[in-house]
């Protein structure tokens, strides 16, 4: 197992290249089920995340080859085992999104029922709402999901919202199976994420009938097939997001290319209220501290709201803050794995319920920490950054599920951090 060891406190400086987006490319990659034939997908980040997909894919009969650059070709042209396995599915629980698009071209899907993970108990009842409303029948056997729609599916009506607003996934499997339906679907409530937007754009490629990209009312008109396609995922923003804080907490100034500020526009108000400044630049942006943190309260809602996926992020960020400011979390209420191990580095942070008052300190202090999900660990990196001493991050592989060689990106800024096989 890889630990980390994080010297502090660093300034960086330089230029740093986002990748393609984890979250688009998982929906994106499950859409090629939907287009017997060979897809190229470009700009797809060379992550651990990615890699369980392909096998999850491979596994249904889909053969996968990487190229340069991010390019991935996936040909989709058999598949003949529309089972998505307990072993695969438990490792990453986007795994899920096979389910739609298998149950449109198959008529048939299996697919575990993903379980809880450390960022909450993430039930997928929306998911199966959708697709039973296209007329899916769903039971649940041996913990898989087992659906069926022998005659092929039809349009419907359908409102997705749930008691945390709208579902990233749900609306993804909803939307690739209402491709195929017979009819016209309208998805009310519908996530508008913009790699939701990315996954319709790619299917509208692909020749579905998709109008309300991005907006929360999505229409889709079932056509009879879908091409396969070749098709670049947008830029990670939460990547994006989590290099702006490198910058932010280390009163640093760094240039980002391939960065789409417009979709980030929640995170960049509060990162100006916050004291950092941000500007657009080429095809990404600029930008610095030189100043002292304000406090500020944030609260994690869906988008257009600020992501939860940077919640931790900005958490590492507040702790250094002239003052308290308060974090509510309005997506997954229990995304806090990371609050106790920022007190270790002497953070002063407390939580109630879904809320944390974040009373700034003057500094962090290095300490050996635990990785507990992808977002909690960036946030440790990130608070290591600024930390006096050498902090140590146990588990990093949860860091690798979503940032590629993240120690390769950072040291060249300015970063020391070491990758140890313990
Ligand atoms: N929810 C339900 N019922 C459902 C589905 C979701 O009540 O059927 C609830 C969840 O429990 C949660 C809220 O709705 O409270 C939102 O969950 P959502 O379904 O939108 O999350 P997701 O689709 O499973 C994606 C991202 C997450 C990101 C969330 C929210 C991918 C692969 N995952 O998850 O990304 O936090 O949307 O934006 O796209 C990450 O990258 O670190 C990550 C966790």
């Amino acid at each position: 197992m890889d630990v980390f060891r994080v010297e502090g406190p660093v300034q960086l400086s330089g230029s740093v290249r986002i990748n393609g987006s984890k979250n688009a490319s998982l929906p994106i990659m499950a859409a090629t089920i939907l287009a017997p034939g060979e897809s190229t997908l470009k700009a797809v980040p060379h992550l651990s995340d990615i890699s369980v997909c392909g096998e999850l894919l491979g596994r249904l009969g889909c053969k996968l080859t990487r190229g340069s650059e991010g390019e991935l070709c996936i040909d989709s042209t058999v598949i003949d085992n529309p089972v998505g396995e307990y072993e695969i599915v438990c490792r990453m629980r986007a795994g899920i999104c096979i389910l739609g698009p298998l149950l449109a071209r198959c008529g048939r899907a299996e697919v575990s029922m993903p379980g809880g993970c450390a960022i909450g108990d993430r039930p997928v009842n929306l998911h199966l709402k959708g697709l039973k409303a296209l007329g899916a029948q769903i039971h649940l056997k041996n913990g898989y999901i087992i659906a069926e729609a022998p005659n092929g599916l039809k349009g419907k009506d359908i409102f997705m919202g749930g008691p945390f607003g709208s579902t990233v996934l749900g609306t993804a499997n909803v939307l690739m199976a209402a491709t195929l339906a017979k009819g016209r679907t309208v998805i009310e409530s519908a996530a508008c994420e913009p790699e939701i937007a990315d996954l319709a754009n790619c299917l509208n490629k692909m020749g579905a009938k998709i109008t309300g990209i991005g907006s929360p009312r999505l229409t889709i008109d079932g056509v009879e097939q879908l091409q396969p396609v070749s098709y670049e995922v947008v830029p990670d923003r939460i990547e994006a997001g989590t290099f702006i804080v490198a910058a932010a907490i280390t009163a640093s100034e760094l240039r980002l290319q391939n960065c789409r500020l417009g979709d980030m526009m929640a995170v960049v108000d509060t990162l100006r209220y916050i004291g950092i400044s941000i500007d657009a630049e080429g095809d990404g942006c600029v930008v610095s501290r030189r100043g002292l943190l304000n406090p500020v309260d944030v609260t994690t809602q869906p988008y257009p709201g600020f992501p939860t996926d940077l919640q931790a992020q900005f958490m590492a960020l507040l702790s250094l803050a002239e003052g308290n400011s308060v974090v509510i979390e309005k997506v997954f209420p229990d995304r806090f794995m990371h609050v106790a191990e920022l007190n270790r580095m002497a953070a002063n942070l407390r939580k109630e319920g879904p809320t944390v008052i974040v009373a700034g300190v003057k500094k962090l202090i290095a300490a050996q920490v635990m990785a507990s999900d992808l977002r909690a660990s960036a946030a440790l990196v990130l608070a290591g950054l600024a930390a006096e001493g050498t902090t140590i991050i146990n588990r990093v592989y949860h860091i690798d599920r979503g940032y590629e060689r993240i120690e390769e990106r950072l040291n060249p800024l300015g970063a020391k951090i070491i990758r140890e096989s313990v």
